[in-house]
């Protein structure tokens, strides 16, 4: 058996020229369901998180279910004793019906309806509140209600993370959170309002970051807020520092570990909480650490094209893989059913959108591509999904489970019914 795939991606290997993600072929994967369709290792997915409970054996993790909403994935990471960031009423209603316990689940958001925020009342989750404005209105809303609201405040630390620009929250400029020179007297606020109880400080500073510095310095600026909040007469038995830790895309790109992450920020959390008399519970809120490099996406090639460069048209696009379109993000490209050949010749991986801009791969050297090879996107597990959409009417795809030899469906493909979910036409134009 040879090891082919960089960094730690133990789950993938190559045998007789063949991808597997554990035992499982992958390009019999693809002929067995067809193409697109993204395949997750459940052992992968499993020891991801326990790589968290390692390195922070003391703090609570929320899975932020933006990257991966499949129930089968929330599932799991309940099982292994994860809880929820959740960022929609869609979304703490699956982190819900996953059984991930209230008390682990926060409701973030910067634009939450008045009905989400009563569903959140309602569900007993605490909330992490983004204004001041949004203090006022929940307040409200609570009495009304007759409930109270646990909140959190979502603290914008105005920190550079040093990631791709869309992906960076903490910025000054960015539309995330209280200033941080608002929060303690917003917090002071909190304690005599109606309908509330600030129970604790929430940060994230952006995603796929690369270099532990950044939440260092978030680490410490948020013990400094926390220190006000403590001057103003506020308690605190909540600190979230949110998620972002980046992975390993490309092989050249190595990426930190939670082992390096809890090094960089349990000493100055720890410190500080000393200094101050407190002890606060951690929260960490990772998405894509957890689940990117569970999952591959396989597609097929429908059309090979020698024009100015050489174009590999495969059967998904942005539709079903929107990172490389939104955030010129690599993922890199494995032909499943030829894995081991040597490359040969520079290709430009194309989607079949009617848009010029449906690339997922960019001069990528592979083995010489012929129509029917599939190629295997690796690391999609992360805002793959769940990013889908049905743009130029494409029914979205399948999801598959891998466990050892065993195969199992987490989420059939759509057909073209999909497409019709939910339409109505007016009597009139029947
Ligand atoms: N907590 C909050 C409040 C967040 O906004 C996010 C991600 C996370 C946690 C999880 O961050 P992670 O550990 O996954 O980096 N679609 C983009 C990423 C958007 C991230 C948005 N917020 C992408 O595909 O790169």
């Amino acid at each position: 058996m040879l090891k082919i795939m960089f960094g730690s991606k133990s789950h993938l290997t190559v045998r007789d020229n063949h991808l597997f993600m554990e035992d499982v072929d992958c390009a019999a994967l693809a002929e067995q369901f067809g193409t697109p369709l993204y395949v997750t290792s459940e052992s992968r997915l499993r020891e991801n998180i326990r790589a968290y409970h390692n390195a922070f054996p003391d703090a609570d993790k929320y899975f932020a279910v933006k990257a991966n909403g499949s129930m089968t994935v929330l599932k799991i990471a309940a099982e292994e004793g994860m809880g929820a960031d959740v960022f929609s009423g869609g979304e703490l209603f699956l982190a819900r019906l996953a059984g991930m316990a209230r008390e682990k689940i926060l409701y973030n958001g910067n634009s939450k309806s008045e009905a989400e925020h009563r569903m959140a009342i309602e569900a007993g989750v605490r909330m992490s509140v983004d204004s001041r404005e949004e203090l006022d209105y929940l307040s409200k809303t609570a009495s009304e209600a007759g409930g109270e609201a646990q909140i959190l405040f979502r603290v914008n630390p105005d920190v550079s993370p040093k990631t791709h620009p869309k992906i960076a929250t903490g910025l000054k400029t960015s539309k995330f959170g209280i200033p941080a020179a608002q929060v303690a007297e917003t917090y002071r606020k909190a304690i005599d309002l109606p309908g509330v109880r600030p129970v604790g400080l929430h940060c994230h500073i952006g995603s796929q970051i690369l270099d532990t510095s950044p939440f260092a310095e978030a680490a410490s600026k948020m013990m400094d807020i926390a220190s006000d909040v403590v001057a103003a007469g506020g308690k605190i038995q909540t600190i979230d520092l949110g998620g972002g830790l980046g992975i390993q895309y490309h092989p050249d790109t190595p990426a930190p570990k939670p082992a390096d992450l809890a090094a960089a920020i349990l000493p100055i959390f720890r410190d500080r909480c000393q200094d101050l008399g407190i002890s606060p519970k951690l929260v960490l809120e990772p998405g894509r650490s957890i689940i990117a490099d569970t999952t591959l996406m396989l597609t097929s090639i429908n059309a090979v094209k020698r024009a100015h460069v050489n174009f590999v048209a495969v059967d998904a696009g942005f539709n079903v893989l929107a990172r490389p379109m939104l955030y010129d993000s690599y993922h890199h490209v494995v032909v499943a059913n030829r894995a081991a050949l040597p490359p040969e010749e520079t290709y430009t991986v194309v989607g079949p959108i009617c848009e010029t801009g449906d690339i997922l791969a960019k001069e990528r050297k592979l083995p010489l591509m012929q129509r029917g090879d599939v190629l295997a996107m690796l690391d999609a597990g992360a805002y793959g999904f769940s990013m889908a959409s049905q743009y130029n009417g494409q029914p979205r795809p399948a999801e598959v489970l891998v466990s050892g030899k065993g195969v199992e469906v987490m989420r059939r493909s759509e057909d073209y019914s999909a497409l019709l979910a939910g339409q109505r036409i007016p009597p009139r134009l029947l």
